[in-house]
Formats: structure tokens, C-alpha cells, sequence
């Protein structure tokens, strides 16, 4: 099972999650240390202290990545180090980024950056955050200010990474930072989102004409429970809108869907967009990056969370019926085909987009042998099964460019904390002792391989 001669094989990270360092060389707080200060919200008090001290550790985590052989590495920015307060840049922050980015092509490994992965300085929240319209156009001086200066040595830039956890867990059921459970608030934050992309990719380009523009989508495949249930296909119609087309279509069409537009309308969806706005976010993207991680399955029927604050807008009673599957580490269902599926729908829906599986990994509880081996057979089955379907997919004519795997190390996993490990490489958060996962030499010979060579 060969991958196409050009595929780019990478893994993924985020700044929040593996820097550390939360207070070095003039970082402001985001969104996310004032979330972690909350009683409460992060499991086992976890903080973005120290993570995977990896603002530190970075040349020697770059060295790691050359050793695997990764052809691509996909990180983010913090906007914090880069624009303490929304204000004034700090060059320590991007001198950081640089020094990163020199370290990985000088091992050959293309950096592959994302501006925004939710760690929002929390002095532009205080301003009203991601339901304040400007907080879009203070996006587009933040990538002016990252392109200016490190748009020399970096092809293809990534605007935000899965704006529908930054709007709706964020503003709406409250489980990520800011932790507001506003449903309106989570509309306009949406909306603003696509507006940052918009006016961001523009900025971008503005500072490097040639450059490479994308954004990251968490997208999902939602199936019914009661396939003879009417009520069970428009709670899918509303889940797939709310997760999938509300952000899908203004990017790739310049349009709103007109379901989504109804369904969101008390909500004040069309309150907040403004004559003009749609061409902005419709802006041509290069690529779409697809973060991949289970499907979804609903029903109309109630359960015992309905009505509590909900990241579904509009659609608060929706339910998850339990399924006979097996479950990651987080309770997420394992399950691999519908990316096949997902991929092809994406390929039918918006032609001629390149696609990157830009994450797609998985959390087990990880166990360290008397050898000091980790044996995670189950996260090469992960992997494994997941590649198989991208290549199903790619068999059946979808222009399907690379995938990237979650995580490279172990790291603060967001509300979760420090205790769902999804890397290829083991963080001892005592000693900042990295382990190589069995998974990690695997996935090295899958690169190397472009492809389960051998292995059908
Ligand atoms: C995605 C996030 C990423 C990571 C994985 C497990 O939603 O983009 O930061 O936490 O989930």
C-alpha cells in the first residue's frame, strides 16, 4: 500500500500544548492560562506549565524529528509571545519561532506553521474575545507581523486551527477557554473566526504574494441512530451544519448555507455579518488541512445531558447514543472508515482542493515496560487502520497531499490536562525525559516507505 511518490508525511503539535514557558522572554497570558487558573476546569489542576518544555527543548526536539525522518513538521504560534496584549510586538517571541524554524529546515523537516491553535491573548478576551468583531482584524496584524517576519523561509501558512472548538466549546458548552456558555456569544464567535481567516489569509499574501494559504477544519461524519426516525435526520442536517458546513461553505464558497443561516438566525447569525463579509472569508484557500479523529452518531432523543449548556447551538438536545465500538483513552469511538467516506464527500462537494489529513492520532494509557519500552501496538493499529482509509480515498480519485500525525509528544491535552498521551514520543513531565513509543519507530519505517509496504 504505496502513497503517491509526492505525499508528505509529518506530525503535528501546538504551542500551548508542548512549549511550556508560559512567562518566558516577554509572553503575555492567553485565554488558556486563565482557563487552567479555574477551579475546576482542567482535570487534576494541569496548567500550561510545564507541558513538554519544549520553547527549551526545541533543538533537540528537532533533532528527534530528523532522526524519525518527518518530512513535515505542522506547530503554531503562540499570539501571546508574538503580540503581548494585542499590542505592541515582541520580537523575543518571534525570535523563538525563528530559531525553530531554522533549526527544522536545517534537518530538512518543512516547517508547516498555524497561526492561531486557541491560545487567544486573554487581554483581547477581556475586550469581548472572539465575539468582538475586531478581534479579526487584530488576527490579520498579528499574521502581518509573523509573515513580515518569517515569511521568507515558510511556503504555506495556516490561519486558524478548528475554529468550531474555539467558538462553540469555548463560548457555547464552556469546556475550553474562555469557558463562556453563551449560545449567541458562540455564533458571533464563529462568524469571527471565518472573518480572522479571511482578513488573515489576505494579510498573509499582502506580505508574501507566493505564499501558500490554508485553514484546519475538525470535521465529522454524522450518521443517525434510527435511520426510519425523521426527527433523527434533521438533528443530523443541524449537527452537520453546525460542525461541518457553517464553517465549509463561507471558506470554499463564500456563502453561508441557507439551513444554517435559519437554524442560527435566534441566535443572531445574520446579525453579525456584515455586507462584504462572506467575500472576505471566501477568499481562495490553496489547501483545506482536515483534523480526523471519529465520526458521529445522533439522535432527537434526549438524554440526561440535554439542556445543560451545550456546544450545539440550536440543536441542544441533541444526544450521542453509547456505540458497541472500541474507545480511545478520551471515550472516543475507534473508528476508522468514515474517514474514507468524509475524504470522498469533500473531494465531491468543493472540487479541485487539495487536502491534508493535518491531524489524526490517539490517546491510550500508554504503559512503560521493566525494559523502558512502551509497547503501543494499539496506536500502530490506530494509525494503521486510519491509513488505510486515506488511501482508500485516494485510490478512488481524491487529491489527498499528506498526513500528519497527533502528536508528536505527549502534551497538555487541553481540558483533559496531562493525562491523555497522544504522542509517538513518551513525556516524563518529572524529568522531561523523552521516550520513544514503539509507535514512533513504526511510523518512521511508514515514512520512509511512503507507504504499509509490505504490509497488506
Ligand atoms: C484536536 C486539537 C489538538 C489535540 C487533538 C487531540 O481537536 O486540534 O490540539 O488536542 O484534538
Amino acid at each position: 500500500m504505496t502513497f503517491p511518490a509526492d505525499f508528505r508525511w509529518g506530525v503535528a503539535t501546538a504551542a500551548f500544548q508542548v512549549e511550556g514557558a508560559t512567562t518566558a522572554d516577554g509572553r503575555t497570558p492567553s485565554i488558556w492560562d486563565a482557563f487552567c487558573a479555574r477551579e475546576g476546569a482542567v482535570a487534576g489542576g494541569d496548567t500550561g506549565d510545564p507541558a513538554a518544555d519544549h520553547y527549551h527543548r526545541m533543538p533537540a526536539d528537532v533533532a528527534l524529528m530528523r532522526d524519525l525522518g518527518v518530512g513535515v513538521y505542522r506547530f503554531s504560534l503562540a499570539w501571546p509571545r508574538v503580540r503581548p496584549d494585542g499590542g505592541e510586538i515582541n520580537a523575543a517571541g518571534l525570535d523563538f519561532y525563528e530559531r525553530l524554524i531554522d533549526n527544522l529546515l536545517d534537518a530538512g523537516v518543512t516547517p508547516w506553521p498555524t497561526l492561531y491553535h486557541w491560545d487567544l491573548p486573554q487581554a483581547l478576551e477581556e475586550r469581548g474575545g472572539w465575539t468582538a468583531r475586531d478581534t479579526a482584524y487584530r488576527f490579520a496584524d498579528y499574521a502581518a507581523a509573523v509573515v513580515e517576519r518569517l515569511g521568507d523561509r515558510v511556503g504555506t501558512w495556516t490561519t486558524l486551527n478548528e475554529p468550531w472548538c474555539s467558538a462553540f466549546l469555548g463560548y457555547g458548552s464552556g469546556r475550553h477557554a474562555p469557558g463562556r456558555t453563551e449560545p449567541r456569544a458562540a455564533v458571533a464567535a464563529a462568524h469571527h473566526l471565518l472573518l480572522a481567516h479571511g482578513l488573515g489569509a489576505a494579510a498573509i499574501r499582502d506580505t508574501v504574494p507566493g505564499a501558500e494559504v490554508g485553514v484546519t477544519l475538525n470535521l465529522f461524519p454524522v450518521g443517525v441512530a434510527d435511520p426510519g426516525s425523521a426527527a433523527d435526520w434533521d438533528v443530523a442536517r443541524r449537527v452537520d451544519g453546525l460542525q461541518n458546513r457553517v464553517f465549509l461553505d463561507p471558506v470554499l464558497r463564500g456563502r453561508y448555507p441557507d439551513d444554517v443561516l435559519t437554524d442560527l438566525e435566534p441566535y443572531g447569525l445574520r446579525d453579525v455579518i456584515h455586507d462584504g463579509d462572506e467575500r472576505i472569508i471566501g477568499t481562495t484557500v490553496d489547501f483545506l488541512g482536515v483534523n480526523y479523529y471519529r465520526d458521529l452518531l445522533v439522535s432527537a432523543v434526549p438524554d440526561a445531558r440535554s439542556g445543560l449548556p451545550s456546544e450545539w447551538v440550536g440543536a441542544e438536545h441533541v444526544s450521542f447514543p453509547e456505540r458497541d465500538l472500541p474507545k480511545t483513552d478520551s471515550g472516543w469511538d475507534i473508528s476508522p472508515e468514515p474517514l474514507t467516506g468524509l475524504l470522498l464527500r469533500l473531494h465531491t462537494d468543493y472540487p479541485r482542493l487539495p487536502l491534508y489529513i493535518t491531524e489524526n492520532g490517539v490517546a491510550f494509557p500508554d504503559e512503560i515496560g521493566a525494559d523502558g519500552h512502551i509497547a503501543d501496538t494499539d496506536r500502530i493499529a490506530f494509525v494503521d487502520a486510519h491509513l488505510r482509509a486515506a488511501h482508500a480515498a485516494i485510490e478512488a480519485g481524491v487529491d489527498l497531499r499528506g498526513y500528519f500525525y497527533w502528536s508528536l509528544l505527549d502534551n497538555f491535552e487541553w481540558a483533559e490536562g496531562y493525562a491523555k498521551r497522544f504522542g509517538l514520543v513518551h513525556v516524563d513531565y518529572a524529568t522531561q525525559r523523552r521516550t520513544p513509543k514503539a509507535s514512533a519507530s513504526w511510523y518512521a519505517r511508514v515514512m520512509a516507505d511512503n507507504g504499509l509496504a509490505g504490509r497488506e
